[in-house]
């Protein structure tokens, strides 16, 4: 272990706050979030006893490779000073909310997406990187097929921290890009990531297509709420907002409603993008072509699950 040792206060595996020992921190930590990334089983082991608290043995393992952001929220950064009261009691704090199942971005207050760190707090979805696909299969578009459009009219449906709408407007700075949200909260959220990244979008409140009533787009993008109400995994995403979660009772309602009213929102030839889940893609594609989409395509995620499908009007 390199560097002066500074002493560290963390919980150990029952959750109670425990003297450990002296702990390097900015070490543990970069060997805490290499283990993740790398899945190290001896450094995973090593680190276990804190691990498993800012971990939490999550299935949310979007967290994990941000641990050593924890610390450094805490104020554990200088490791040649002995801890400070106020730091230790900043992790005991944060390290209890994580303990409730927060994800880690709502702790440390921001979460990398598309090369953009955007601010995210529990009036939004976490942005996840699967998300990621649509956003490059959007710009795909609009620097191929839609190249020749000056100023395409683009819209993100649901926007929540602003993530999709965003990444897409720094790649193509050249679109007018609409976000929309039915909750105010979330679009405010968006806003502010907008201001502090310097993006220019437009935020429309309302109700998927109602919010932008009268307008047609060359591209629309979605990633709607499309697990099924009663679907187990809800019970881990907690502490995200639930209409971010969840369309209803089969979980398609959503993606559904966007689908049956795309046609008289879209130019001709304008392009429809949708995020689903793993097992809804036929359904996707499905509705799609009982609404005259044609080239209909699809794009697995980085688990090579089909979860992106999209056409053309
Ligand atoms: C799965 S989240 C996606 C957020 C963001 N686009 C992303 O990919 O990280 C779904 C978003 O749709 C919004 N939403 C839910 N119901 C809606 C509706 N009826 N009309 C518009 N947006 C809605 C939620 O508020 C939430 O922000």
């Amino acid at each position: 272990m390199t560097g002066t040792p500074i002493e560290a206060v963390i919980f150990d595996w029952g959750g109670t706050l425990t003297p450990w020992h002296t702990v390097d921190f900015a070490e543990e930590a970069r060997v805490l979030a290499a283990a993740a990334v790398d899945a190290d089983e001896d450094a995973h082991q090593r680190l276990a006893a804190a691990g498993d608290v800012v971990w939490g043995r999550s299935r949310d393992h979007h967290t994990s490779a941000t641990v050593a952001d924890l610390f450094v929220e805490a104020g554990l950064t200088h490791d040649e000073s002995l801890l400070e009261p106020a730091a230790s009691a900043a992790f005991e704090a944060l390290a209890s909310r994580r303990l409730t199942g927060e994800p880690l971005a709502y702790l440390v207050g921001t979460r990398e997406f598309h090369g953009l760190s955007l601010q995210v707090d529990a009036r939004v979805l976490v942005p996840r990187p699967d998300t990621e696909v649509l956003v490059d299969w959007g710009i795909e578009l609009l620097r191929g097929e839609l190249a020749g459009i000056a100023a395409p009219e683009v819209v993100d449906l649901g926007t929540g921290s602003g993530a999709i709408a965003l990444a897409v407007s720094r790649a193509q700075p050249r679109c007018r890009m609409t976000a929309t949200d039915v909750s105010a909260a979330a679009l405010a959220v968006a806003r502010v990531n907008a201001e502090r990244l310097g993006l220019s979008i437009e935020t429309a409140c309302g109700s998927w297509w109602s919010a932008v009533q009268g307008r047609r787009f060359a591209l629309a993008l979605s990633n709607p709420p499309y697990i099924a109400a009663r679907d187990d995994h809800l019970e881990a995403l907690r502490a995200e907002p639930l209409s971010a979660l969840t369309p209803g009772t089969t979980g398609l309602e959503a993606l559904l409603e966007i689908i049956a009213n795309a046609p008289a929102q879209l130019l001709s030839d304008g392009w429809l993008l949708l995020e689903h889940g793993f097992d809804q893609a036929d359904a996707v594609r499905a509705a799609l072509q009982v609404q005259g989409f044609k080239r209909i395509g699809m794009r697995r995620d980085l688990a090579g699950l089909p979860r992106c499908t999209g056409g053309q009007l």
